[in-house]
């Protein structure tokens, strides 16, 4: 059996959502500790809605395909939706990866997490901060488990 999914191909070959957002209502960047690699997410937030999203990273191919399914996934949700996003949900929307590779995965929730906390702080808006918990905290210790 193929080590990829189809769908982890497809979204790694021809990632959507690549870029920049140059005027973005919130930006999030993460890192991750296991393997070094970054990523950054841009969003445009109108009415408490994902109106778009971009991506960068300097990930792997896992990393590239989450993000992609990911940034799909958020586009023209709200806000309360985005934040529910797990890796795991965008795992199973690529038809799985790898187990030592879910890890990348958790870098495009991260990202998007860490880009709304950003929106709220510009904008000065009331947040529940257990919705932000720090990036590599409790999860950190999980990968090992995976
Ligand atoms: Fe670093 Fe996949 S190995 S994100």
């Amino acid at each position: 059996m193929a080590l990829y999914s189809e769908k982890v191909m497809d979204h790694f070959t021809n990632p959507r959502n690549v870029g920049k957002i140059e005027d973005a209502d919130g930006i999030g960047e993460v890192g991750n500790a296991k393997c070094g690699d970054i990523m950054k997410i841009y969003l445009k937030i109108e009415n408490d809605v994902i109106t778009d999203v971009k991506f960068n990273t300097f990930g792997c191919g896992s990393a590239i395909a989450s993000s992609s399914m990911a940034t799909e996934m958020i586009k023209g949700k709200p806000l309360s939706q985005a934040l529910e996003l797990t890796n795991k949900a965008v795992a199973e929307a690529l038809d799985g990866l790898p187990a030592h590779k879910m890890h990348c995965s958790v870098l495009a929730e991260e990202a998007i997490r860490s880009a709304i906390k950003d929106y709220y702080d510009r904008r000065g808006i009331a947040y529940d901060k257990s919705q932000f918990p720090e990036p590599h905290g409790e999860e950190e210790h999980n990968f090992e488990e995976d």
